[in-house]
C-alpha cells in the first residue's frame, strides 16, 4: 500500500534512539525526506546515514534541544528550508526516571514537565507556524500507556503524557479547519533489540535501571499478547497516522500499541 510519503518533509525528534529512530527509519523506507532533531549527535548522525541507505532521498540532522524554542525554530525551519515545506511533525522526544512519587523531588518533575511536554508545545507551536500556511499538515506525538492507566514509578511522567493527549485533541479541534491531523500513539514497555539502536542519552542505556529481565519477562507475561512492544511496532503506527491516504479522516485519536495493556485489571 503507497501510504504518498515519497519526497514529503518530515521532522522527528528524539530520532536517535529506539522507538524515533526506527520511526525515522520507516520513514524512509517510503522515501520520505527527513529532519531529525536530537540531543545525541554522534548516533543521530548515524541513523541519518541509515536513513539515506534505506531511501530517504535526504536526511539532515539538526541538533536541538527541544526545550528550547529557539533551536526549534531552527530545526523546523531547516526543514522547510531544505524539504519545501513541514508536511509531518513526530514528537518522540521523552524522558523518565522510574522512582516512586514520595522519593521524588521538585527538580525530577520539573526535568520531566520540561523534556516531555514543554519540548511537544515548541515543536508543535512551530510546526503549526509552517502548516498552516500550507494548509495542511499531520503531527503525531508519542504518549505512553502510563498516561491511560497510571504506572507505579511513573506518576510525574505518567501526568505529563495525560496532558499531552489533551493537548493534542484541542490542537487537533483548532486546526482541523486548516487540514491539520493531530494524533498520539501511547507504547507500553518496548525495547530496543540491540545496542546499535540506543544512543548514550537514552533512556535505555543502563536496560537494567528501567527493568530488569525478570522484570521484563513478567511484564510480558501479564500482556494479553505475551510480548513486550518492540520500536517496529510503534514505528508502524506513527506512519499509519501520519499518512494522509490512509488516516486522511482521523484526528484527535489516542491509540495504545501496548500488546493489549489497556485491557488489564
Ligand atoms: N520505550 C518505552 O518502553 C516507552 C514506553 C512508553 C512511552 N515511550 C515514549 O516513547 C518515546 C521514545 O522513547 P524511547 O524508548 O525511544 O526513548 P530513548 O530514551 O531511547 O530515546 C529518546 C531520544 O530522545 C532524545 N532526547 C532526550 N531529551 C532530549 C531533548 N531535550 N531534546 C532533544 N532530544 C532529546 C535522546 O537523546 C534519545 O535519542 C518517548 O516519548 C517515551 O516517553 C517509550
Amino acid at each position: 500500500m503507497d501510504l504518498e510519503f515519497q519526497g514529503k518533509s518530515v521532522v522527528v525528534t528524539g530520532a536517535g534512539s529506539n522507538i524515533g529512530r526506527a520511526v525515522a527509519l520507516t520513514f524512509a523506507r517510503e522515501g520520505a525526506a527527513l529532519t531529525l532533531g536530537d540531543i545525541d549527535q554522534e548516533q543521530t548522525e548515524r541513523v541519518a546515514e541509515q536513513a539515506t541507505i534505506a531511501g530517504a532521498p535526504s536526511a539532515q540532522f539538526v541538533r536541538t534541544d527541544v526545550t528550547d524554542l529557539a533551536q526549534v525554530e531552527e530545526l523546523i525551519g531547516a526543514a522547510n528550508d531544505e524539504h519545501g515545506g513541514v508536511d509531518v511533525l513526530v514528537n518522540c522526544v521523552g524522558w523518565d526516571k522510574l522512582m516512586y512519587f514520595t522519593d521524588t523531588e521538585p527538580e525530577l518533575w520539573q526535568r520531566i514537565i520540561d523534556i516531555n511536554y514543554v519540548g511537544v508545545l515548541n515543536c508543535t507551536r512551530v510546526a503549526l507556524q509552517y502548516m498552516i500556511p500550507q494548509e495542511g499538515g499531520s503531527i503525531v506525538s508519542i504518549s505512553s500507556d502510563a498516561s491511560r492507566q497510571g504506572e507505579p514509578r511513573e506518576a510525574v511522567y505518567g501526568g505529563v503524557k495525560a496532558a499531552i493527549n489533551s493537548f493534542m485533541k484541542t490542537i487537533a479541534k483548532e486546526n482541523g479547519r486548516a487540514g491539520i491531523r493531530c494524533n498520539v500513539v501511547c507504547p507500553g514497555v518496548t525495547i530496543p533489540e540491540d545496542d546499535e539502536e540506543v544512543g548514550e542519552t537514552s533512556m535505555w542505556r543502563d536496560k537494567d535501571s528501567m527493568f530488569t529481565p525478570e522484570q521484563l519477562d513478567k511484564v510480558a507475561r501479564a500482556l494479553p499478547l505475551r510480548k513486550v512492544g518492540r520500536p517496529q511496532d510503534i514505528a508502524n503506527a506513527v506512519l499509519f497516522l501520519a499518512s494522509d491516504a490512509v488516516a486522511g479522516h482521523v484526528t484527535g485519536q489516542v491509540l495504545s500499541v501496548s500488546g493489549g495493556y489497556t485491557m488489564i485489571g
